[in-house]
């Protein structure tokens, strides 16, 4: 049984994410997606809100679970007994961003990182501009699954909210 961990912030969730988590299912007997913290990034979402938009996008793919990544990235794929890493890669921002990472993953317990290339339909779809179209009033639901966009437009009213007081 092979098991992989897609990890990320996933905030939120978007097409992107999705074509890698099914492409990897074909590689992989399971796929976890991991929804971690990233030190350098402030999420606009609660850790409840991107595992509860990621379990209802993951829902109809066999093969596939969304868990929260509590700490180290590495212990959570001992603790469920994952082998592998499993990235997406848009272009070479992204390997720039996922090297440094893929190769501590690799020095902390040996564990690989696969990278897949982004399929070009969805290879500019980034959770940041998700949340800059949206905030600016764009249209996001193409970029998304189904209800992503509606949580995020809620979230982006409330914190705009919360910033005028
Ligand atoms: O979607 P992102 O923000 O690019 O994903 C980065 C993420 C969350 C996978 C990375 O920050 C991470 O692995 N965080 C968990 C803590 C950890 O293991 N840090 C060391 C990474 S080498």
């Amino acid at each position: 049984m092979t098991i992989a961990v897609c990890p990320g912030s996933f905030d939120p969730i978007t097409l992107g994410h999705l074509d890698v988590v099914r492409r990897g299912v074909r590689l992989f007997d399971e796929v976890v997606v991991g929804v971690a913290r990233n030190a350098s990034k402030s999420a606009l979402l609660s850790v409840e809100d991107r595992v509860g938009l990621a379990r209802s996008a993951v829902a109809e793919i066999p093969g596939v679970r969304v868990e929260v990544v509590p700490g180290l990235l590495v212990d959570f794929c001992q603790e469920i007994g994952a082998t592998a890493l499993l990235k997406g890669l848009r272009g070479g921002a992204d390997y720039d961003a996922e090297l440094p990472m893929a190769l501590m993953n690799r020095h902390l317990t040996g564990i690989e990182t696969v990278f897949v290339p982004a399929d070009r339909g969805v290879a500019h779809i980034a959770s940041s501009l998700v949340k800059d179209v949206a905030r600016h009033g764009g249209r996001v639901e193409d970029l998304v699954p189904p209800g992503v966009a509606e949580v995020v437009r809620a979230r982006l009213r409330a914190h705009a909210e919360g910033a005028r007081g």
